[in-house]
């Protein structure tokens, strides 16, 4: 185990079904119809490199950036984009891909600037769900991994201060490593 971490929140095996099971429901959802995946950097890089693979569809992939967090585990409530896409939406069926929503403020706001570009849809997948600390009340999420309780957690592409997003499973953060630095 690592040290930093309190337990395995979501394992391997369980990440695996979520993924087989998200790949489908996409893959048929959009049978016959192309998509433009949305990758929201950085903590989505792990999950939707997972997922594209399980979509048996024409896609275009892009990354985009967007912030909401300061260094530490509390949202500051402003989101900055980072990073634009350069595809065109006009006419595509949109799927933004993220790590985790918790607030929703991120999605909401990413969701609203998609889809002011005349796209045939957008929607939104996550690997984890956080609900308990929800304040965009009206957003949707279309394809959710496994919805979690209210801690902070790690690996899988989400990180602490910009580290462990590589550890492979999804763990709870042991509270003293954040609590210190308060
Ligand atoms: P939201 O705008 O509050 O929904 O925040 C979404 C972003 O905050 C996610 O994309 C993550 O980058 C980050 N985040 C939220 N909860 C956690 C967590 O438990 N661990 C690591 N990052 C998190
Ligand atoms: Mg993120």
């Amino acid at each position: 185990m690592y040290k930093d971490v309190e337990r395995v929140l979501v394992s391997n095996e369980d990440i695996d079904e979520m993924l087989t099971r998200l790949g489908d429901a996409i893959t048929k959802d959009y049978e016959g119809q192309e998509l433009v995946v949305l990758c929201v950097l950085k903590g989505g890089f792990i999950f939707a490199a997972d997922l594209v693979r399980r979509i048996n569809l024409r896609v275009d992939i892009d990354f985009i950036a967007a912030s909401s967090y300061g260094s530490g585990t509390e949202t500051t409530g402003v989101v900055q984009l980072k990073k634009d896409t350069d595809l065109s939406l006009e006419g595509k069926h949109v799927l933004i891909v993220e790590d985790i929503v918790d607030s929703g403020v991120t999605l909401s706001y990413l969701k609203k600037l998609f889809e002011a570009r005349n796209p045939l849809s957008v929607k939104i997948c996550t690997a984890f769900d956080k609900p308990a600390r929800r304040k965009a009340k009206e957003l949707k999420i279309d394809y959710v991994g496994k919805v979690i309780e209210d801690e902070f957690v790690v690996g899988y592409g989400l990180d602490y201060d910009e580290k462990m997003r590589n550890m492979p499973e999804l763990y709870v953060l042991k509270r003293s490593v954040y609590e210190q630095e308060d």
